[in-house]
């Protein structure tokens, strides 16, 4: 009994960190890749993305890129992104793109809230 919790303990524990690793993988890929130009928090507020013009990855026009169009748009590059089919798998790629909804979420959190103060909500 006791080997058998020891044994899904143990099983747990590496499941949990390798869940952590992946996760950790895809925030320096992006970071090494990407923040470049996209920023660590994707405004894209570094002198590359304002050189190369690049949009802020919290913009509405990204906000409702569903992930495949995502996947695609970066595997083939864009304007003057390059191409990164040839440099990640679409594995890491998609490892990214989960990332990249994270840095998302707390400017969607922002703008909900301010769309529903601006909404009127129930009038007394
Ligand atoms: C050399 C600078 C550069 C790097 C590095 C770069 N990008 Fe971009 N990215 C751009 C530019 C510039 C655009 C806008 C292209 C356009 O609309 O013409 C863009 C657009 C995008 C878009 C679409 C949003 C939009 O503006 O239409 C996504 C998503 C994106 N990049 C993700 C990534 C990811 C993920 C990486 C890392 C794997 C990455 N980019 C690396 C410059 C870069």
């Amino acid at each position: 009994m006791t080997i058998v919790c020891r044994i899904s303990a143990i099983l747990l524990c590496t499941v949990a960190v390798s869940c952590a690793c992946a996760e950790q993988r895809a925030a320096s890929m992006y970071k090494t890749s990407c923040a470049q130009c996209h920023g660590t928090t994707g405004e894209a507020d570094t002198p590359a993305g304002k050189a190369f013009s690049a949009r802020s990855l919290n913009s509405p026009e990204v906000l409702k890129m569903s992930d495949a169009e995502m996947l695609a748009l970066i595997k083939k590059g864009k304007g003057k992104m390059p191409a990164w089919e040839e440099i990640l798998t679409d594995d890491q790629l998609k490892g990214v793109i989960a990332y990249i909804h994270t840095l998302q979420k707390g400017k969607n959190l922002a703008a909900s809230s301010s769309a529903s103060s601006e909404g009127g909500g129930a009038k007394p």
